[in-house]
């Protein structure tokens, strides 16, 4: 494995004031399904999580909590934000932290350098500032208050008051690099995606880049400027490092080489950051941009981005508690176009995890063990004479898993997961067809009851390989079920680029009995 080609996957890290949702767990989920296919697929894959720890919107909370910024931040980490990944069985390469040692000396590096070409200068700024963002609002972003905030200006997003903040800060010329970034953007138009994101980034570009204020000097919960220590540094240009520090940028030369550039994976409210300010840093730095930044939707509540400031926030567990890390995964990968807004509802949770894994898959593998259980022993049977019916269910494998992987690599996670569920459609209608149990009724059918379970578990076969990045617990029980594991060797191990090659199981393997993968779920939701 992991010679392939270098595959680096990110999440936005997240800010420590409070504890996770499933709007950041969808992130998380995301970026974890895509990193799984590749690592698979034997590319060279690194995937990154981790907390953005710095800045006032930290540091208020720990003050308002009677603590310190660093004491708030070590208890999120260790009680809300690690375990977050065991919740939704995230299996990620590294985890950073923006108090880390790592990351701190080579955000100074990284500024030093800037400072030394010329990039930064010291100015005066009055503007307004948002703290739930850590942004000085652009004016379109700037919107009348309303209720309690009637008269005052507040953020489109937060739909909080901003603050004029008014401070000597150092700038980084941003606005020197707004040609380059819109010939980026045209040389390469998979750079921002989706494409309604890419419009409206060219769209702020072309109207000109202002300068970026990267210092704050009212507080000092951050990272020092290194040439003022009156100074921090602007909690996003030290957020954003992150994806370069947490792989040797500045300490680890070669590592750095093997694992830059990386596919960004953030929320349409930080996309800006990342396709925009980001790239112009990193331009400054001669360093090479992103691969990608992909912008995805948000999770919405009554219309509005489910978020804990607005109290609509629903912790992971709430779901997996009941339906189990499989389901979730699976659920919002399944039901949200990748990129587009998705309204959460625990009826379309329930009736999805009913029909699609308990009834369409869970079901499939169910009965076709037990079948092969009751008819063969448990002995997989050989594949004899084939049918049409049977060349359409090969290729219906052969053409899903293209399928799929062409769709993985722009990102499409819901379509691939839509491709893959053909295979599981065209099995469960290939069975009602062939109808094995009245086959077995007469041995002269012998043969071909052999073949049609035998092309049903070579099914469950390709699928449990397809599936394993989304369903990583279900697809284990099932492989371990197949007796595929002393057969082929262990699921991860398989190469994904080749499931839909017809053939794989052996016949003679011996099946074991299989528990529901999706049992039924009695308490009723909510
Ligand atoms: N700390 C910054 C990111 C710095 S990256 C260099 C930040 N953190 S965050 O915790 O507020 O958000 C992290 C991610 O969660 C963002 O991608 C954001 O879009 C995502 N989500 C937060 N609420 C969400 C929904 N309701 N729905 C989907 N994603 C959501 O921003």
């Amino acid at each position: 494995m992991a010679s392939g080609n270098s595959f680096y996957i990110t999440t936005p890290i997240f800010y420590v004031n409070d504890a996770p949702h499933i709007g950041h767990a969808y992130t998380e989920v995301a970026a974890d399904v895509l990193a799984r296919w590749h690592r698979q697929a034997g590319d060279d894959t690194w995937s990154l999580t981790g907390t953005d720890e710095h800045g006032e919107k930290i540091l208020r909370t720990a003050t308002a909590n009677g603590t310190t910024p660093k004491e708030w931040a070590d208890k999120l980490v260790t009680e809300a934000w690690k375990p977050l990944l065991a919740t939704i069985n995230i299996k990620n390469d590294d985890f950073i932290r923006t108090t880390d040692e790592r990351h701190e000396t080579n955000v100074q590096l990284f500024l030093q350098r800037l400072f030394d070409a010329g990039f930064v200068y010291s100015g005066e700024y009055e503007a307004l500032y948002c703290v739930g963002c850590e942004e000085f609002k652009p004016q379109s972003e700037i919107v009348d208050g309303t209720g309690p905030f009637e008269g005052q200006k507040v953020c489109a997003i937060h739909s909080k008051p901003l603050e004029l903040l008014q401070e000597k800060n150092y700038f980084f010329r941003m606005s020197d690099f707004t040609d380059r970034l819109l010939a980026l953007y045209e040389e390469r138009p998979e750079f921002i995606q989706p494409e309604s994101a890419r419009n409206e980034v060219i769209q702020f570009v072309k109207q000109g880049l202002s300068d970026l204020s990267i210092s704050r000097s009212s507080f000092d919960w951050g990272v020092k400027v290194p040439w003022d220590d009156s100074h921090v540094v602007y909690v996003w240009f030290d957020a954003l490092l992150n994806y370069v520090t947490a792989v040797g940028y500045g300490q680890d030369e070669e590592e750095f080489a093997r694992r830059w550039p990386a596919t960004h994976i953030v929320g349409k409210d930080i996309l800006r950051f990342h396709a925009v300010i980001w790239p112009a840093m990193l331009l400054a730095a001669g360093l090479e941009v992103p691969k990608q930044v992909f912008g995805h939707g948000w999770l919405l509540v009554g219309g509005e981005k489910m978020s804990k400031s607005k109290l609509t926030g629903i912790a992971p567990t709430e779901i997996t508690d009941t339906f189990g890390s499989d389901a979730f995964r699976y659920y919002f990968m399944r039901a949200i176009a990748f990129g587009q807004d998705g309204s959460f509802s625990w009826e379309d949770l329930s009736a999805r995890y009913q029909s699609e894994l308990a009834n369409g898959f869970g079901n499939l593998a169910s009965r076709v063990i037990a079948m092969v259980t009751r008819y063969f022993d448990g002995v997989v049977p050989a594949e004899a004479e084939r049918t049409d019916a049977e060349l359409v269910i090969h290729a219906e494998v052969s053409a899903a898993s293209d399928l799929a992987d062409a769709s993985m690599e722009k990102l499409a996670v819901h379509d691939a997961i839509a491709a893959i569920w053909r295979i599981v459609d065209e099995l469960n209608g290939y069975i009602t067809d062939q109808e094995p149990w009245a086959l077995s009724k007469d041995e002269a059918n012998r043969e071909r009851l052999g073949t049609v379970l035998y092309t049903a578990l070579e099914g469950l076969r390709a699928l449990a390989v397809l599936l394993s990045p989304v369903l990583p617990e279900a697809t284990a029980r099932l492989w371990t079920a197949l007796g595929a594991v002393g057969a082929l060797g262990a699921l991860e191990d398989q190469p994904l680029r080749e499931a839909g090659t017809w053939g794989q199981l052996p016949a003679g393997t011996q099946v074991s009995a299989l528990e529901a993968l999706f049992p039924r779920i009695e308490a009723t939701v909510n």
